[in-house]
C-alpha cells in the first residue's frame, strides 16, 4: 500500500517537473467543467453532495480534503510528500480548471488514490458544483 502510494506521488511529481503546467494550454473555464460532468452524468452537480463526498472517505486513508484542505480555498498540502498544492476552488486559484488535460489527469490519478477507482461523472459534477460555490 505504501509502496503503491510512493510510487504514484513519484510518478506525479516526475509528471509534474517533465510537463510543467505551461505545456497543457489553457481551453476551458470551471463553469465549462461543471457542465461537462453535468452533460455526462445526465443531471445537474449537486454542491451539498459534493462536499460530503469531497471530505468524506471511501473506504482508504485518504479523503479529497486530505491534500487540498478543508475548505480546499487556500494552499493544500500532500498528504504524502507534503509537497505544496495550489488552492482548488477556482475562485482561489485562476489557474484551476483551465486546461481540459490536466483537470482529467489529475482526476483520474487523485480519484484512484481516495477511491481505487475513477470518480464518476457524477461525482465529478457534484464537485465541481462544490468548488464553483465558493466566492
Ligand atoms: C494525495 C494527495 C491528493 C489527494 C488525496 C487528492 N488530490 Fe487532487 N491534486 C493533488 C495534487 C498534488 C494536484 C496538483 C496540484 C498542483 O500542481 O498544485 C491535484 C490536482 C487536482 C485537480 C486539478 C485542478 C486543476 O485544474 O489544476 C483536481 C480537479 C483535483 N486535484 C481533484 C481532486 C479530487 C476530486 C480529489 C478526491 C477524490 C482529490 N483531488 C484528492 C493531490 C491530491
Amino acid at each position: 500500500m505504501m509502496v503503491r502510494t510512493s510510487t504514484l506521488a513519484a510518478l506525479g511529481a516526475a509528471l509534474v517537473a517533465g510537463l510543467g503546467l505551461p505545456a497543457l494550454a489553457a481551453d476551458t473555464t470551471p463553469a465549462q467543467q461543471l457542465a461537462r460532468f453535468s452533460t455526462q452524468a445526465g443531471a445537474a452537480g449537486d454542491a451539498a453532495r459534493g462536499q460530503r463526498f469531497f471530505d468524506g472517505t471511501h473506504g482508504g486513508e485518504w479523503s479529497c480534503s486530505s491534500c487540498h484542505g478543508k475548505p480546499p480555498t487556500g494552499p493544500g498540502r500532500h498528504a504524502d510528500t507534503g509537497k505544496a498544492i495550489q488552492p482548488l476552488a477556482p475562485a482561489f486559484n485562476p489557474k484551476a480548471f483551465t486546461s481540459t488535460a490536466r483537470v482529467d489527469k489529475w482526476l483520474r490519478r487523485n480519484c484512484n488514490d481516495v477511491l481505487k477507482r475513477e470518480c464518476s461523472a457524477a461525482e465529478k459534477a457534484d464537485v465541481m458544483a462544490y468548488l464553483n460555490g465558493f466566492k
